[in-house]
């Protein structure tokens, strides 16, 4: 009894949702979430601003349109990366990294972003192309070696449809087995996508101090519910003098280096 009672709630509420989506209406959870980590408690975020600059910005359209079966990332934090590599724009200087490329699409539309508007500096797409490392206690959703469904060809062929001159992809996990590379370089830009805390941490040990001052690093997947270890590691950041760290709403929490703080 108790079974089909709940059987009946759930058929009528899906009913009620499809019925509301063909309204062009959504239907939002208003309670909390039952928490995953002591700590980090989720409820539905319902911002109420209605601001949406992406959809008049014919050029990121354009380039949306071409990489976004290649994505993950919603259009809300696609349009803010783009709005972020104009940002890294004022900086002189420095290379762009992404960690955690997948298909290859966020990466992309970064390095489509520097060519259109003529930013010098390489864009490093770094992938271990064999899924998640360093999944842990931390990472209550991820256990290791989930985004595997994707290759270096992938992303080439995406990189190549796009004609992108200054994409280039590392295979290896980073930075282990591929930072050594890059040792020398300087950047002004990083987009982390690695879903695991130990991987985000060891990512930011080795970009802080190649950082240029004012320089600015996306986490992507802050406050995801799947994604415990991402936030609670950038909470942990807020500890440091040398950093501004930023919540946004939209799942991104953005830091930006502390010009004239500690190296
Ligand atoms: C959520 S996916 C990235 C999504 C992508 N940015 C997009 O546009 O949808 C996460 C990726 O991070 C990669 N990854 C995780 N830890 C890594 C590490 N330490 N080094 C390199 N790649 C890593 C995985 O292989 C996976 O492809």
């Amino acid at each position: 009894m108790v079974r089909v009672n709940s059987q009946l709630r759930y058929g009528i509420k899906r009913i009620a949702t499809a019925a509301l989506k063909a309204l062009g209406c959504e239907v939002r959870r208003l309670k909390e979430l039952p928490p995953r980590m002591p700590g980090i408690r989720h409820a539905d975020v319902l911002p109420l601003a209605t601001y949406s600059p992406w959809l008049g910005d014919e050029e990121f359209q354009n380039v949306y349109e071409l990489i976004k079966h290649n994505t993950l990332v919603d259009q809300y934090r696609c349009y803010e990366l783009w709005q972020l590599v104009a940002e890294a724009g004022k900086l002189v200087g420095g290379d762009l990294i992404e960690v955690g490329v997948w298909r290859g699409g966020t990466g992309a539309l970064i390095a489509s972003k520097c060519q259109m508007i003529g930013l010098q500096g390489e864009v490093y797409l770094c992938d271990t192309f064999r899924g998640v490392v360093k999944a842990g206690s931390r990472d209550a959703g991820y256990l290791g070696g989930e985004h595997a469904d994707t290759s270096k060809a992938a992303v080439t062929g995406l990189c190549d449809r796009l004609n992108l001159k200054h994409a280039r992809i590392l295979e290896g996990i980073f930075p282990e087995e591929s930072g050594e590379s890059l040792a020398e370089r300087r950047f002004r830009f990083c987009h982390i996508d690695v879903d695991a805390y130990q991987s985000a941490n060891d990512i930011v040990q080795w970009l802080w101090p190649r950082l240029l001052p004012g320089g600015i690093i996306i986490y992507d997947d802050y406050g995801f519910y799947n994604c415990a270890g991402i936030t609670g590691f950038v909470n942990e950041e807020r500890r440091k003098t040398d950093r501004v760290v930023i919540h946004n709403l939209n799942g991104h929490a953005i830091v930006i280096k502390v010009p004239g703080g500690a190296m």
